[in-house]
């Protein structure tokens, strides 16, 4: 593995780095830092003014500093002569604690202080849109079912061939792609890795996928619900628990014998069950993090699309291999949360989910019953379970409420996180909407 950033860029002719980190909206910032100057900023970090981005900095306060990675960097397969490298923020010597990669990192070790590796893969759903993003990039994709559109896929290979091609060249396992469920909408897959290593996957993919389309004239975006009456993206998480981190792992902690009860049945073990159990525990309040804008709200209760179903969920629900469910359980050892949408910040995802499960290992957390129904046509049939949030008001004040995962994910993020998207919430409805007028004018 990478050690010397300025070795690496000798070896691989990289000319400049990226120095970036992800603020608590999601948003990507990045100092471009020549190769001749990597090997002080490996040691000292890049400088940043906090109060600029979205962390709950003031302009007094002293320069936040990123400190590259060097075991995550990654040479643009696009453009050879950068190199992309994740930075953990830091300030007078203390990591800055609401930072979101630093909020995963500590929850890594607290996981593995006790034992636990959580591996994951994410479906990172995506849109490609005209350049204004008013539009469906490509006007035939009008089927009313599209998924797995043939023609379509023809019609856009030169973009999904190329981001497939990047994904092998680095590596990560790439498997397959797909026309989705919307007109316009996209999935690429690659492998699961430990929960940090997907988070930095998940934002590269982000990064390359937008910056692809934008060379081949078009716009990408994981916005939650871009297009009224259509599928929205979601962004589902695949979880497990291992042994040990990256190659050493050799144990599926939540694999289980096949036995009699809801969860034994799905070959999940004890501790998978109470991973689980968390989870759901803590689902409403979780949204805040997974669902995060107000658009997020659009996609989870939404109407039926024009598909005929919008696969994402309702209600706090789990079941085997059924999508209609928040969590689905597909086979032994793993689960899927089908909560997140494509606007969550790829480090709390990770973050959330290991504060939740491990809520759930220490509390012996029961997951409830398993609800083997189609919850898009049944779903009014169960009435014990709790509906998820209904916007992102409703989502803030679950998680505001949650003492417990608040303090997992850490009093300094915590806050943080409630008067930023607090701030947003008041912004979205101090907004003056033609809806308004449409409904009150006559009134
Ligand atoms: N044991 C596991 N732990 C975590 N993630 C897993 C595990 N097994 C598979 N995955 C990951 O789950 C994701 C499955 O995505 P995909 O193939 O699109 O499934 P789906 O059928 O849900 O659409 C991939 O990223 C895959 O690597
Ligand atoms: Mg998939």
């Amino acid at each position: 593995m990478t050690t010397d950033l300025a070795a690496f860029a000798k070896e691989k002719g990289v000319k400049y780095f990226m120095i970036s980190f992800t603020d608590l909206f999601g948003g990507q910032r990045a100092k471009l830092v020549p190769a001749r100057a990597i090997a002080d900023m490996q040691e000292d970090g890049a400088g940043f003014a906090g109060f600029a981005t979205w962390l709950d900095l003031t302009p007094a306060h002293p320069d936040m500093l990123a400190v590259p990675d060097p075991e995550a960097v990654i040479q643009l397969p696009w453009n050879k002569e950068i190199a992309w490298v994740p930075g953990n923020c830091v300030m007078e010597g203390e990591d800055v604690a609401q930072a979101p990669r630093n909020v995963l990192r500590r929850l890594i070790k607290e996981a593995a202080d006790e034992g636990l590796h959580v591996k994951t893969g994410i479906e990172a759903e995506f849109f490609l849109l005209t350049p204004e993003g008013e539009e469906i990039s490509d006007p035939f994709d009008t089927a009313e079912k599209p998924c797995y559109d043939q023609q379509a896929m023809m019609r856009r290979l030169d973009v999904i061939r190329e981001i497939s091609d990047y994904m092998l060249e680095l590596g990560w396992g790439a498997y397959q792609n797909d026309h989705e469920d919307a007109n316009g909408q996209w999935e690429m897959n690659w492998d699961f890795d430990d929960a940090l290593a997907t988070a930095d996957k998940h934002s590269f993919f982000k990064f390359m996928a937008k910056s692809v389309a934008e060379k081949h004239g078009f716009r990408a975006t994981f916005m939650p619900k871009p297009v009224e009456g259509l599928t929205g993206n979601g962004c589902h998480a695949h979880i497990s628990v291992w042994d040990a981190p990256g190659k050493d792992a050799s144990v599926n902690v939540f694999a289980g014998e096949k036995g009699e009860g809801d969860i034994a049945e799905l070959g999940l073990s004890e501790q998978g069950g109470h991973f689980l159990g968390g989870i759901m525990k803590h689902a409403s309040a979780l949204a805040a993090i997974t669902n995060p804008t107000v658009n997020s709200y659009k996609r989870i209760n939404a109407p039926r699309t024009m598909s005929g179903a919008t696969w994402a969920p309702n209600t706090v629900t789990w079941t085997g291999n059924n999508r209609t469910h928040m969590v689905r359980v597909p086979g032994p050892g793993r689960f899927e949360l089908r909560l997140p949408d494509g606007a969550v910040n790829p480090y709390l995802l990770q973050a959330v989910i290991i504060a939740a499960g491990l809520s759930g290992i220490r509390t012996k957390a029961d997951p409830g019953p398993r609800h083997d129904i189609d919850m898009y046509a049944e779903g009014h049939t169960i009435t014990d379970a709790p509906k998820l949030p209904l916007n992102m008001l409703d989502a803030l004040r679950f998680y505001d409420q949650d003492e417990e995962l608040k303090s997992m994910m850490g009093e300094e993020f915590s806050n943080a996180y409630m008067k930023m998207k607090q701030q947003e919430w008041n912004s979205f409805v101090n907004h003056f909407s033609r809806w308004e007028k449409d409904n009150t004018l006559d009134i």
